[in-house]
């Protein structure tokens, strides 16, 4: 075979066709039951029997009727083995795969090439035993032509499917490691003339409505089959105007340098020694050098202004046809297909990235390729149900983290309308400052990013080319970025290794300052400052690993008011929990460690906006208000007059209908549908709502007007009437809860040992200072702190009942496990129908940022409604509550949020009062002093965090109440910045009150 080939960074592939971008006619699907056998060394050769596999999948990933002694490993930047680059273990599993096929009669007289949609890492192809090539690069297809390989009727294939090699090292990515076919594999068939390489380059002119194209074709011939009288040929389908894009190939050959006419001689001579030199080479000169060095047969190139076009742009993704023809000399079409273009114009201008000439906000998202039944083996559907679930939620940007994706993917980024960072597959994070100055890889660099910009180059989705991610920045990255910039001039350049450290840097490689988990203040003080000379969009922010996103609302304040600062990209889409089998037959979402992996790194793969089986996580609810199309405000709810702000930068609000709603605690007393003004992309214009409950403060209690916007008819993504966006103000209201008396009988809540008794409690209410830690508390080292300091096991040990002029008040003495004191004291009431409790404590200096200061208890499981009035409808916390305040309600079971790494979850902020009832509707009433946090789940804070999976934790048989005085915000700190100092929870004197009365 190949020598060592798995272990040779220059040897990228063997035989492996230029990087192909075309749908074909004729074309034979490969996928489906293959014979496999699983081999422990890149050498082996395969013995015994064989086991049946399917094309595409991943050997890794166990489904059912096969489990191969190869599991999935995660790790996040370590390598999965100590070798150093580019030598891998010698145990290398390595799959075999094999079956036959037949060429059908009438392909007997074509081309046939075999395509490999995306395996992992290496793949040597064998067709009727003879060796055809070899190749890498694990997301993007490889081609080989096999025409001379194959024989009339029955053929077989063998691919060898290597899992380390050298290329190992540059797919290091925080991911899985798998080993397998990840996608499909085909044969298709040309002529023995045939398009080699199609390039297309859609414009737009700053009238916005002259679209440009440039087209480059590179025609070919396997057998010595003559290019003249063949045609290449283009048409816009639909254009306005046709334009004639068409050239036949004549055979030329060229003058010989020493045979030139005197007249030729001069002109070139001319040229030659500089007459030229200003490059100003007049138009016969032009055409005399041209004849004597006639471009290569079979180039052809073309440039056409189209009229009259609808530019593309994730707002308003028109797209238009393009029909590509190879005629035979006979003028019979040997080839057609079509892609599909958009116009638009993308360019960087100083300190903004324009997008059509407008200075677009990137409301994105990163996503890899997962699946957690088939690791990373994906449909077309699944990918346009992902598509569809990010329209829902307003994001309109996507990073192809950290490889280029399916091209099927930028079809339906194309269709539905999203930006998209094209990212090549180089990530060599272990060996980062190394990797990227070494020659031997310096051919694998340019190899993934050309590969990747040559395939991709016709996506009006795609704005930028990522050079990849976390690779350090060195020699091999420059020669990537020099052919990019020559090859498509149309897009910037963005590669985050180029600014890493310094944001002034990098101009070779990055075009767009695009910084990793910045700090709000350092993006505003960047932006701001006489050094940016480039846009900043942050490639990667707000690390949604469990329960986080905290402080999104302050990026997006800074980003929404600063020139040049243009979005950014969430820490990322999924999280990565693939279905595990138990031996019980539980199935659980498992994180490293969980195959038996020795170096992992545990569920830093769990880090996502949606959870492994795609439903979305209460962060998204966030992120859906910050991104929506409008923005309205006030100066004063109660006049009626607001302002309507579109967002958008190129469509009008006329799909949608804005409806409004005044309620009074919750109470909904008047509604009505607003006519949306005629309001162009990023105008305002103003509005008014009359209703007799803005002129008066209602007596009903604190009211709110609350505005939702809604698109008026259906499309792919969302049904008619489905909400986008909303908007709420309070009003001038009178609270509705009266002053409670005070009834003779406090003692009836309060026990001889100094413990409130409530109804239906089950565990009196104690004080805590703890929360079951978040991912981002422990990787932030806060956590660390709360079990140094033993808040999560406070025990009373002091307590003083007194009782004067009715009122009970226990002093409590608390103390943590590593003895630190705390003094508490709760003053009870008793009032109509139930009790009313003040407490206060005073958190000593030591105990510098806790996780809270609240009051917790249980009571009856019966208990299994909550009805809030708050902000809603799903989880929020204190830097992450961007929601509308109403009366919400829910069971009590599903206020918990199952994180795949269970910790502290289901809160509700700004909470006035709530109600726990029971099937007959009878319960408890609570009545808090101020809004305050509220977290109300079946789950014990210390058995989720005890529980290492979701499937471990179990209701604690009763329904668990915090009422918080202070909870900490959640922040990023597992991969950013933490929360705000504002969100902290400083020493010092905390009072609050809440009464419970039985309904
Ligand atoms: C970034 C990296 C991502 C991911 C993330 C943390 O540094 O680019 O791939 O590892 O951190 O989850």
């Amino acid at each position: 075979m190949y020598g060592k080939y798995w272990m040779s960074p220059e040897t990228t592939s063997i035989n492996r066709l230029p990087m192909l971008n075309m749908e074909h006619l004729h074309s034979i699907s490969l996928d489906g039951p293959w014979r496999f056998q699983l081999l422990d060394r890149a050498d082996a050769s395969p013995a015994g029997s064989w086991n049946i596999e399917n094309v595409p999948s991943l050997w890794t990933i166990n489904k059912g009727e096969h489990h191969y002694k190869d599991a999935p490993i995660y790790t996040n930047t370590q390598m999965p083995f100590d070798n150093l680059p580019p030598s891998v273990p010698l145990h290398n599993p390595t799959g075999i795969y094999e079956r036959d096929f037949t060429i059908p009669d009438v392909w007997e007289k074509k081309r046939i090439v075999l395509s490999l949609g995306g395996f992992e890492s290496v793949a040597v192809v064998t067709i009727n035993s003879k060796d055809v090539g070899m190749a890498k690069d694990s997301h993007l297809a490889s081609e080989f032509d096999i025409t001379s390989y194959i024989k009339k009727g029955n053929n077989s294939i063998r691919l060898r499917i290597v899992k380390w090699s050298d290329a190992t090292f540059i797919e290091d990515q925080d991911q899985w490691w798998h080993g397998g076919i990840s996608r499909s594999i085909k044969l298709f068939a040309t002529e023995h003339v045939f398009i080699e390489r199609l390039y297309l380059t859609p414009g737009l002119l700053p009238d916005n409505k002259t679209g440009t194209l440039k087209i480059r074709a590179y025609i070919n011939s396997i057998n010595e089959a003559p290019l003249a009288d063949w045609t290449f040929q283009a048409r816009i389908v639909g254009a306005s105007k046709a334009q004639k894009m068409s050239q036949t190939f004549i055979s030329h050959s060229r003058t010989l340098w020493t045979k030139k006419t005197r007249e030729q001689k001069e002109i070139t001579d001319s040229e030659f020694h500089g007459k030229y030199w200003d490059g100003n080479v007049p138009d016969p000169v032009k055409k005399v050098l041209r004849e004597l060095d006639p471009p290569n047969p079979g180039y052809a190139e073309f440039e056409v202004k189209v009229p009259n076009i609808s530019p593309w742009s994730a707002e308003s993704p028109t797209l238009y046809e393009v029909e590509i023809q190879l005629l035979d000399p006979s003028g019979k079409v040997a080839e057609i297909t079509t892609k599909k273009i958009g116009f638009r114009d993308v360019r960087v201008v100083g300190n903004e990235f324009l997008f059509n000439g407008k200075p677009v906000i990137l409301y994105g998202i990163n996503r890899h390729d997962f699946n957690r039944e088939t690791g990373r083996v994906l449909t077309r559907d699944m990918f346009r149900s992902d598509l569809l679930e990010l329209k829902r939620w307003n994001f309109n940007a996507i990073r192809t983290s950290h490889y280029p994706n399916d091209s099927v993917f930028l079809d339906l980024c194309d269709e539905l309308g999203f930006y998209v960072i094209g990212e090549a597959n180089i990530e060599s994070h272990a060996f980062l400052d190394s990797i990227c100055d070494d020659q031997k890889y310096l051919v694998a660099f340019v190899d993934r990013v050309s590969r990747m910009v040559e395939r991709d180059i016709h996506h009006p989705s795609v704005i930028f080319w990522s050079l990849g991610n976390e690779s350090g920045f060195g020699l091999n990255h420059l020669a990537a970025a020099a052919f990019v910039r020559k090859f498509d001039p149309s897009r910037p350049l963005h590669y985050e290794g180029g600014i890493r450290g310094n944001w002034t840097h990098g101009q070779e490689v990055t075009d767009v300052i695009c910084p990793m988990y910045p700090n709000i203040s350092a993006i505003v003080s960047y932006a701001k400052s006489k050094k940016a000379d480039r846009p900043l969009i942050m490639c990667e922010y707000s690390h949604a690993m469990g329960n986080s996103n905290g402080t999104l609302a302050e990026y997006w304040e800074a980003i929404h008011s600063t020139k040049g600062l243009q979005g950014g990209f969430i820490w990322e889409f999924w999280d990565h929990g693939i279905d595990q089998k138990l031996p019980d037959g539980r199935i659980r979402s498992a994180y490293g460690g969980d195959f038996g992996e020795v170096k992992h790194d545990g569920n830093f793969c769990c880090d996502g906006m949606f959870f492994p089986d795609r439903t979305p996580k209460p962060a998204l609810y966030e992120m859906k208000h910050i991104a929506s199309p409008v923005l309205i405000s006030t100066k004063n709810a109660n006049t009626g007059r607001f302002s309507l702000l579109n967002k958008n930068f190129f469509v009008d609000l006329l799909g949608y209908e804005l409806g409004w709603a005044i309620a009074a605690n919750g109470e909904i007393l008047d509604r009505g549908i607003v006519r949306i003004p005629k309001t162009k992309a990023r105008s305002a214009a103003s509005f008014t709502v009359s209703s007799k409950y803005l002129k008066v403060a209602s007596r009903k209690g604190e009211s709110f007007i609350t505005f939702t916007l809604n698109q008026k008819g259906p499309n792919s993504w969302a049904p008619a009437n489905f909400e986008v966006a909303w908007a709420q103000f309070p009003l001038a209201s009178k609270s509705a809860t009266k002053a409670k008396a005070l009834t003779a009988k406090p003692t009836e809540f309060v026990t001889a040992e100094g413990e409130i008794v409530l109804p239906y409690g089950v565990i009196a209410p104690q004080l805590t200072l703890w929360r079951a830690p978040t991912d981002n508390d422990i990787i932030g080292l806060f956590a660390d702190r709360w079990n140094e300091w033993g808040v999560r096991d406070l025990s009373r040990t002091d307590c003083v009942i007194t009782n004067k002029a009715g009122k009970i008040k226990i002093s409590n003495i608390w103390e943590s496990s590593t003895g630190i004191k705390i003094k508490h004291s709760q003053l009870i009431e008793s009032i109509a129908n139930g009790v009313r409790v003040t407490e206060s404590i005073t958190l000593p200096a030591q105990l510098n940022d806790v996780a809270r200061v609240g009051t917790n208890f249980e009571v009856s499981e019966d208990l299994h409604k909550l009805t809030w009035f708050g902000v809603g409808p799903s989880e929020n916390y204190p830097d992450r509550k961007l929601g509308r305040v109403h009366k919400w309600s829910g069971a009590v079971a599903d206020q918990y949020i199952p994180y795949v790494k269970p910790q502290e979850n289901g809160s509700h902020a700004d909470v006035r009062w709530f109600d726990l009832t029971n099937l007959s509707g009878h319960g408890i009433h609570f009545i808090l002093d101020k809004p305050r946090q509220v977290t109300v789940t079946p789950m014990r804070s210390i058995d989720l965090a005890n529980a290492t999976h979701n499937i471990d934790v179990y209701p604690s048989g009763n329904t668990v109440v915090t009422i918080d005085a202070a909870l900490r915000g959640l922040g990023t700190a597992s991969c950013g910045p933490d929360t705000l100092a504002k969100y902290r929870i400083k020493p010092g004197v905390f009072t609050w009150q809440w009464s419970a009365e039985t309904i």
